[in-house]
């Protein structure tokens, strides 16, 4: 597949690009600082610019099968949708978070909340930009990122207070999440939760 990766030089992003380019899709990357992907081999291209700039985006979707943004957020996922309905491929995959429809477990959601209420928030607002689109979205939530080595494995599961797993889940397994579900069909229209595995 030709895949776009929006916010390729995050944590994430570079992992979903190595993986991406080992799996044998044509990568692209879209990032406000290129130069932080000097290493990274055999990408098909490189388009700098800042993801909530219809222009750059614009340009960036053309010719693209999906498009995985590595970073969530409304203002981005405006920009995507918009331009992505105009011209550009209809499949999204969008990053989230595992506490934006969590209740349990009850404290460290409720503490979470209070520290980046303002971000679940933002990342509720951008889950409901892409399930009120047309477009073949998913969303995956993950749960609180590490740069732990990968597992090679995560717990997936469609419910809003995961059903098991670890509460970590390392930037490559996320990275993976993104990928796998990228390239399964069956996932268009759902919002997965992430977590480490057990
Ligand atoms: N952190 C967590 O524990 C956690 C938990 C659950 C879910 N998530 C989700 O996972 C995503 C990735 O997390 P992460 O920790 O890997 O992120 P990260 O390392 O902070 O990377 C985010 C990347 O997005 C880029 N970016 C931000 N705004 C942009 C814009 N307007 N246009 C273009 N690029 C932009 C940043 O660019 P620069 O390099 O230029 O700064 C950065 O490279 C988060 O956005 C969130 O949705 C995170």
């Amino acid at each position: 597949m030709r895949i776009l990766v929006v916010g390729a030089a995050g944590r994430t992003g570079k992992h979903v690009l190595t993986q991406g380019v080992r799996r044998g899709h044509e990568i692209t990357a879209f990032a406000r600082s290129p130069e932080k992907l000097k290493e990274h081999q055999g990408l098909s291209a490189v388009h700098q610019g800042d993801a909530r700039d219809l222009d750059a985006v614009r340009t960036a979707v053309q010719g693209q099968d999906a498009v995985i943004a590595a970073v969530g957020g409304s203002e981005i996922a405006l920009t995507l949708i918009t331009a992505m309905r105009e011209s550009g491929p209809r499949r999204l995959v969008m990053t989230s978070s595992r506490s934006v429809p969590a209740t349990r477990p009850r404290l460290p959601v409720a503490l979470a909340w209070l520290f980046l209420r303002t971000a679940y928030v933002d990342l509720a607002r951008a889950e409901g930009m892409l399930q009120a689109s047309d477009l073949d979205w998913s969303v995956v939530r993950g749960t609180m990122l590490n740069d732990k080595p990968a597992a090679g494995r995560v717990h997936v599961d469609f419910a809003a207070n995961a059903t098991g797993g670890a509460m970590q889940l390392s930037r490559a397994d996320y990275a993976m999440a993104l990928l796998d579900t990228a390239e399964d069909a069956g996932l268009i229209g759902k919002a997965l939760g992430v977590c480490g595995p057990k």
